[in-house]
């Protein structure tokens, strides 16, 4: 075993090298690879079986690292970056021609964010360049939460994986169109519509929450187990002995969830082998916008 620190200085060489790297971010887990480097990009599709229509996100260390990626950037970036950066705020600029095609899968636009976690932080100073991520699970699988749910999934697909203990939010960043007059929000997340409007103003609804055309990754089926999901909004409405029951709030023979331990409730199902999954909301948390579209999608409805 090496130790921590021999494992970064290993995580910066291979990604310098064009190999991948998977590392913690506050989110989710997320699966690098330098944004400069095609090949290293390409191998990051094929290993996770990402469909290559879904554009990645590039993350960067320092504001100024936008500049190399993004063009005609404006002035709602620098409000919605003073605010929300380092964090979970994605935001979708106009591509500058140097970057590669294959990080935006064909668009125009590319999408970047500036994580908080210091181990990420860390390596993309490290490194010396951005660094492109998707979550760091085969494609359709819930995203990982903690390093061994990204060991389950690529142990023998990527050569090193950097431990950075837990994600302390637990699902993927809000991603936010600011190519669009007004901006619109693609993915929601743990940055609320209500606090980015409270900063630029009145965000637009996209018809039926989304749009595959802009944001290509919202169509597919995602953060999905095995087993099957019911979800329950009633508590009237709750089958009388569940095989396996997550619920917001305590009840008799319930694993209680939140935002953070979702992914990973999730998981675990997998690994008990059952094959119903039951989730409880209550009204509490079916306000939490995000969550409740993950929730969604890991039973197979689009939220
Ligand atoms: O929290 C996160 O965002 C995590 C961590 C690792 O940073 N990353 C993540 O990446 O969730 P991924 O690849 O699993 O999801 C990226 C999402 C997809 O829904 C994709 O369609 C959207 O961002 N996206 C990326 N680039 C885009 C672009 N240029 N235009 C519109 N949507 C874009
Ligand atoms: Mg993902």
């Amino acid at each position: 075993m090496m130790d921590p620190e021999q494992q970064f200085i290993q995580a910066v060489d291979l990604l310098k090298r064009g190999e991948l790297v998977a590392f913690p971010t506050e989110t989710v887990y997320g699966l690098g690879a330098s944004v400069f480097c095609e090949e290293a990009i390409q191998k990051i599709f094929t290993v996770k079986g990402r469909p290559s229509d879904n554009p990645l996100i590039v993350h960067v260390g320092k504001l100024e690292d936008v500049f190399l990626l993004a063009s005609n950037i404006p002035q709602r970036f620098y409000d919605l970056a003073a605010k929300f950066w380092p964090g979970p705020l994605t935001m979708v600029l106009e591509r500058r021609s140097e970057v590669p095609s294959i990080v935006s899968a064909g668009q125009p636009t590319i999408a970047v964010r500036m994580p908080s976690h210091p181990l990420a932080l860390k390596l993309i100073q490290g490194v010396g360049k951005p660094l492109v991520a998707p979550s760091a699970n085969l494609s359709g699988r819930p995203s990982p939460t903690h390093a061994a749910d990204v060991f389950e999934d690529l142990q023998d697909l990527v050569p090193l994986i950097l431990d950075g203990g837990e994600c302390s939010v637990g699902i993927e960043s809000t991603v936010i169109d600011l190519t669009r007059e007004p901006p619109a929000i693609l993915r929601p997340g743990s940055i609320t519509r209500e606090e980015i409007e409270s900063l630029i103003g009145s965000l637009v609804n996209l018809a039926g929450a989304q749009d595959p055309i802009r944001s290509p990754g919202m169509k597919y089926r995602h953060y999905a187990p095995k087993a099957k999901v019911h979800l329950v909004l009633h508590k009237e409405h709750l089958p009388s002995a569940p095989q396996y029951l997550l619920s917001s709030e305590e009840l008799p023979s319930a694993i209680v969830f939140n935002r953070r331990n979702f992914y990973s409730h999730l998981r675990q199902a997998d690994r008990l082998g059952v094959s119903e999954i039951v989730i409880y909301c209550d009204s509490q948390i079916q306000k939490d916008v995000g969550l409740m579209n993950r929730i969604f999608r890991s039973s197979g409805k689009n939220g």
